[in-house]
């Protein structure tokens, strides 16, 4: 924990407040898949049978996540987004119901099939009355709410993480409708990750001061930022984003409850290979969520090598869950991570390259101001984490010495981890 995060966390005990979520559902970012940025909501499988939204698709991407390795380097979610149910709940019960031309085994069965490789499902709904795509979601009419018979329901099948929504809902109202339904989840019983859109769908009101505090109470996961795409300028977008509002969004994140920039799109079709390495580079300096939505079934060897690079994840899955910070002179990024060395932190160093015209050049910024802590005596280890997964030592460097790495153009990185020598 920060100083500053300390401080908080004293004042707001005081005052009852201090208790964002650290159970143990998610003590550092949740990691798997997400279907929406690749699969959207295609409700047409006859015309794309391996690309539309039925349970032959998670069923799929689970069999590969436990077959090809991911499973074992931590991606444990196969989570579900918007379009899975039928058009109305059932009459006699309101319930929720599968579709029943997509899903016919049903959700518990795929709950079953997807425990059964050792891994998690996840489901979505909406705080409005309707999903962003018109099927049936969480609230009701007039007051009254499907909340706790949702989460029942969610609960019977197995369900272990819930994504809920924004659309349809005026978002003056989230700050009492998401605890809410994180209420109802809880005492369902069964213990679910929940995932919030909670501060996104706010931060596009000028009026609506946004409750972090409360937020990072109640939810696992949040999202606050514009939905990702796959392709270049969509991420840097969200980056520059995260870079702007560091100083706001570092104090509410932590081990239990973290910002979530949207899912990983590396795999998808919009990316090149370097901005690909940039992209999940940039997810574990930010500690964020790695929900991945791809084909798990069809990844090349080389983004398949990005996603499964060890060093990487562990910068991601570090258990202090700290976020990046972008240094002034922008596209350097910095991060405390493990190990501590006689009382000097490690540090994960990004430097990104965001031009759109020239070769690869020099980046170079003194150790001292990456890291103002540095101590003049300290001998740091460089290890660069995307050549041979951090066994790859480039030198050693002290605080008054400069980290110059070459770095090409187009939305590429550089990523090295500076460990303090013994
Ligand atoms: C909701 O309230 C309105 C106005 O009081 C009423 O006319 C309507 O029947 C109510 N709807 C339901 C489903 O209770
Ligand atoms: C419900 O919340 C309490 C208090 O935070 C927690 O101890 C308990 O584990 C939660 N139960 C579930 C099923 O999430």
């Amino acid at each position: 924990m920060t100083h500053l995060k300390l401080l908080i966390c004293i004042a707001a005990v005081l005052t009852m407040s201090c208790m964002a979520r650290d159970d143990s559902q998610a003590l550092t970012a949740p990691m798997g898949w997400l279907s929406w940025t690749r699969y959207a909501c295609e409700t047409d499988c006859k015309r794309y049978p391996k690309g539309c939204i039925d349970e032959h698709l998670y069923r799929a991407q689970a069999d590969a996540m436990a077959a090809d390795g991911y499973r074992e380097l931590g991606y444990n979610y196969i989570n579900i987004d918007d379009c899975w149910s039928e058009m109305e709940r059932d009459a006699q019960t309101h319930r929720l119901v599968a579709n029943k031309q997509r899903f016919p085994s049903g959700m518990k069965a795929l709950a079953d099939y997807v425990h059964s490789k050792g891994l998690k499902l996840g489901i979505y709904g909406d705080v409005g009355p309707k999903t962003c795509a018109g099927y049936p979601a969480q609230n009701g009419v007039n007051g009254s709410n499907y909340f706790a018979l949702d989460a029942k329901t969610f609960a019977e099948w197995g369900i272990d993480s819930f994504k809920f929504d924004g659309c349809n809902e005026d978002a003056h109202h989230f700050d009492d409708l998401f605890p809410k339904m994180g209420k109802a989840l809880n005492e369902s019983g069964r213990h679910i990750l929940y995932i919030c859109e909670w501060p996104y769908y706010q931060f596009q009101h000028k009026d609506i001061k946004i409750n972090y505090q409360a937020i990072a109470d109640t939810c696992h996961v949040f999202r606050n930022y514009n939905d990702i795409w796959q392709n270049w300028p969509s991420i840097e977008n969200i980056i520059n984003f995260y870079g702007d509002n560091y100083d706001l969004f570092d104090k509410h994140h932590g081990p239990g409850h973290f910002f979530d920039p949207d899912m990983v799109v590396v795999g998808d079709y919009g990316m090149s290979h370097e901005q690909s390495r940039t992209q999940f580079a940039l997810w574990a300096m930010f500690s964020a969520p790695l929900f991945l939505s791809n084909d798990l079934r069809d990844i090349s060897p080389e983004d398949k090598k990005i996603l499964q690079n060890k060093a990487i994840i562990a910068v991601n899955q570090d258990k202090n869950a700290f976020m990046a910070k972008r240094a002034n002179w922008d596209q350097a990024w910095a991060k405390r991570v493990e190990p501590k060395v006689n009382g000097q932190w490690s540090y994960a160093i990004l430097y990104i390259d965001t031009n759109g015209i020239g070769e690869k050049h020099y980046r170079s910024h003194k150790v001292s101001e990456l890291i103002p802590e540095a101590k003049p005596g300290t001998e740091y280890v460089v290890h660069d984490l995307y050549l041979d997964e951090g066994k790859e030592i480039l030198g050693t460097l002290k605080a008054a010495d400069n980290l110059e790495l070459l770095v090409k153009t187009g939305g590429s990185c550089r990523m090295v981890k500076l460990v303090p020598k013994k």
